[in-house]
């Protein structure tokens, strides 16, 4: 049995194997064609943060493979008034098929994880949200800037920011992060990612100088300043981060007919300008809708697994 949380346990060719697996099923729902990979699998789908995306994809992806989700916020379950990760882990387990977990410290999906008996699956923590980078590469492949990416982010060193280093350190392509001075990635997962880059070829760099990470970027990336939790630093966030927004001057350093992605939400006027957002909708939006094909190839890979 395989847990999804973070790709740094995944190799590159499983990570592959789980976007073919959603390019398959992807275009057979658009053909009409619907196969119960999952008939009668339930997956609860823990959130104690809020969700668009993740709760529709995830919700509607089990569906059509057969199968049924359990939206469970902390609001509505015991977790949320201090029943132990521990307990609620076993009882969950014991009784749906796949868990998905949105929460706070990435320790603490790890211990629902270590308890539980069926595949978790990490849904966004503080640290990593490896299930829209699957939907991210997806999207390259299809827009056809996946082979030889020069990716470059640029922003806050956060959870997507770690996710795009593991993403780039396992594939082997060039990924470039521009953040503000004291916002950097965190050290740990950039020397692991250093490591891994060894094996795989990725070339990574980190500076605080955004125009040095776009210049010649075949993909430009970015995130909201302010991510889930940090709701009273918004303010501060907003003056320090002036000059990291992706506008149409950045977009003009990088390759000409370069793509912009977004893991959205997006804050137009602070991580990306509305023209830059709107110029590059087509891509974006298929990148959300891509969360929905993605997932359901990763959950019936777990699946497959155990
Ligand atoms: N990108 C993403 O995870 O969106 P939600 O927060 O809406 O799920
Ligand atoms: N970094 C953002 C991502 C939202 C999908 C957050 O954690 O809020």
């Amino acid at each position: 049995m395989r847990h999804f949380l973070t790709l740094k346990d995944f190799t590159k060719e499983e990570i592959l194997e789980i976007i073919d697996l959603g390019l398959e099923i992807k275009k057979d729902l658009k053909n009409g064609i619907h196969k119960d990979y999952m008939p009668k699998k339930t997956l609860a789908m823990i959130f104690e943060k809020s969700s668009t995306r993740t709760r529709v994809s995830f919700e509607t992806g089990i569906y059509q493979l057969g199968g049924h989700g359990l939206f469970l916020s902390n609001r509505d379950i015991h977790l949320g008034r201090g029943e132990p990760v521990k307990d609620t882990a076993r009882v969950i387990s014991s009784m749906c098929d796949m868990v998905m977990i949105r929460t706070f410290e990435h320790s603490k999906l790890e211990e629902f994880a270590s308890f539980s008996k069926v595949p978790v699956i990490n849904g966004l923590t503080d640290s990593y949200h490896p299930v829209q980078l699957l939907a991210d590469y997806m999207t390259m492949i299809e827009y056809g800037v996946a082979e030889g990416a020069k990716v470059a982010y640029v922003g806050d060193g956060n959870n997507m920011t770690h996710s795009w280093l593991m993403l780039a350190a396992k594939l082997g392509f060039e990924l470039r992060i521009a953040t503000p001075v004291g916002y950097e990635v965190d050290s740990k997962i950039l020397e692991d990612a250093y490591a891994l880059a060894k094996i795989s070829g990725a070339k990574i760099f980190v500076s605080n100088d955004p125009k040095e990470a776009i210049k010649g970027a075949t993909v430009v990336t970015t995130d909201t300043w302010a991510s889930m939790g940090q709701e009273d630093e918004k303010e501060e966030r907003v003056k320090v981060f002036a000059g990291y927004m992706v506008d149409d001057l950045m977009m003009c350093l990088a390759e000409k007919n370069a793509k912009f992605l977004h893991c959205l939400p997006a804050y137009r006027g602070q991580e990306v300008s509305e023209s830059v957002l709107e110029g590059h909708a087509d891509i974006v939006f298929d990148e959300a809708e891509n969360r929905l094909h993605a997932q359901k190839g990763l959950m019936v890979w777990l699946d497959r697994q155990r």
